[in-house]
């Protein structure tokens, strides 16, 4: 276990919603878990004038809404004592010298500082230069400071490398923690662990028995209150770019050399950016895309993308799917089928491994296994594998070997809640790396470009069903189809 030393974490935008529903109930249950110091204080900083009394009974709020069945007293007046508030009105152009003037109360703030920036993004820049400016962002005297950068970093290559460009004139990389919260995730964190701790995947783990990878994410939410920003974003910026590329790094890397930040992120860097450009004069066989309509979810009528909305002009997609190749010497000639989709039949991530057609084939069977490592909601590996059908023919059947990581009594950690433990201990393994994001961009950017020029009707699928059947134009071959479930049979649609 890493220690945290004696410091503040500063969390500005700290009545927001990612706050309240993600970054406080995460603290408390650090801190019940017994992962904070003592001398670790949280100072939250908003825009508006709130009393500490007011701040604390706000923040009692947050952790009742989300933790019903209620919560330890002792650890929560623990909490509550080391929360404090701090006003940054917009409008003060000495904001941040009464911050760090605040912040100087070394009775109350230890000083080495983290600050956590869940603003709007087209304020990350500004903020980092006015916490520098202030002389917050200096580590001269000894102590750190760390800055983390929400998602997304930047909104296009262009954009992120400005944005870099701009921060690091005040910050060392060791200082910067951009956050991609799927590194946080237990289940991710884990594909790296069974692969590599495993004889019996990893000497299969290539092109010579992998016939291809799926990487699916399917939510049956739409895009709720978040129109405005959806429409400026859509799938392809939303999830693949980070979460989806994230996950399929992990899935194709190389054995680090050691289990250290560093090595870790060197090996997913070069999977990065080894993924062949999509190429957008055939990006019709190698990229998809469609926008849910009405329909039902869970036996409930819902509405469209469009009238969700209220514009029908809007081509921007809730389904994207990309063909990928790695080209390295594991991966050449394997695809990558990679989707993410909002108001699908289920809510699922998985990646399924299918394997190519083995030696035997019986019965006119196709025998291809799969291998599905299931990341939510259930976080299971699964093997399904031909056996044969006790009896007096000799026929077969697919059974599965079905693993489930979690276990009674296993702690269920929230993605944030591990990523601040990183932060406040100085790990920055699970927080992306500039060259990371660049490439991720990189690899999206011309098809987001491509699909912002073409003005086409895009592809609709009604919210509840299964998958637009037209994403099949992606597939290399016949014999190629995008999994339904991850349950046994799933590889079927039903009838
Ligand atoms: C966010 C996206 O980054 O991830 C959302 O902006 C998406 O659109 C969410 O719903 C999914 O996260 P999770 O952890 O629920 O899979």
């Amino acid at each position: 276990m890493n220690q945290i030393d004696p410091s503040t974490l500063v969390l500005f935008g700290a009545s927001g919603n990612l706050s309240r529903v993600k970054l406080m109930p995460g603290l408390f249950r650090l801190d019940q878990a017994g992962r904070l110091p003592d001398n670790m204080a949280i100072l939250s900083v908003g825009r508006g004038e709130v009393s500490r009394e007011a701040w604390l009974a706000d923040i009692k709020g947050m952790l009742d809404a989300k933790f019903k069945n209620g919560y330890d007293q002792k650890v929560f007046e623990r909490f509550i004592a080391r929360n404090h508030y701090h006003a940054n009105p917009p409008t003060d152009p000495d904001a941040f010298n009464k911050l760090k003037a605040r912040l100087s109360d070394v009775q109350v703030f230890p000083q080495n500082f983290a600050f956590f920036l869940s603003v709007r993004p087209s304020d990350f820049a500004q903020v980092v230069d006015q916490l520098a400016g202030a002389g917050l962002t200096d580590e001269t005297g000894g102590h750190w400071r760390r800055v983390v950068i929400e998602k997304p970093f930047g909104t296009d290559l262009k954009s992120a490398q400005e944005l870099q460009a701009s921060i690091t004139k005040h910050l060392k990389e060791s200082q910067i923690y951009r956050i991609d919260h799927y590194l946080g995730k237990s289940a991710l964190q884990n594909i790296m662990l069974q692969r590599f701790a495993n004889t019996v995947l990893e000497p299969i783990w290539n092109n010579q028995y992998i016939d291809h990878v799926q990487i699916t994410n399917t939510e049956q939410l739409g895009v709720g209150e978040r129109t405005q920003f959806y429409d400026a974003t859509g799938a392809l910026r939303d999830m693949i770019q980070s979460h989806i590329l994230q996950t399929m790094a992990l899935t194709a890397m190389e054995m680090p050399k050691a289990l250290t930040p560093d090595a870790i992120r060197a090996e997913k860097i070069k999977v990065l950016e080894a993924i062949r450009p999509i190429p957008v004069n055939d990006l019709e066989h190698n990229a998809f895309r469609a926008q849910y309509a009405a329909g039902e979810i869970n036996g409930e009528k819902v509405p469209g993308y469009l009238e969700e909305l209220g514009d029908s002009s809007s081509v921007v997609e809730t389904y994207a799917a990309l063909k990928l190749f790695i080209d390295n010497p594991r991966w050449q000639g394997v695809p990558f089928y990679i989707r993410t989709a909002k108001r699908l039949h289920e809510a699922d991530t998985r990646i399924a491994i299918r394997f190519k057609k083995a030696p035997l084939q019986l019965g006119g069977g196709q025998h291809q296994n799969w291998v599905i490592i299931g990341i939510q909601p259930r976080e299971c590996i699964k093997m399904e594998i031909e056996s044969k059908i006790p009896g007096l023919d000799i026929a077969t059947r697919t059974i599965e070997l079905d693993g489930a990581n979690r276990q009674p009594g296993d702690e269920t950690i929230d993605a944030y809640e591990a990523l601040l433990l990183n932060l406040m201990e100085g790990d920055n393994s699970q927080y992306l790396h500039i060259s990371e994001v660049e490439a991720q961009w990189r690899l999206v950017d011309p098809v987001i470009e491509a699909w912002t020029k073409d003005k086409q009707p895009v592809h609709q699928y009604p919210a509840g069903s299964s998958d637009p059947a037209a994403s099949r134009v992606i597939f290399e071959r016949e014999d190629q189809f995008w999994r339904y479930s991850i349950a046994l049979g799933g590889d079927t649609l039903p009838q």
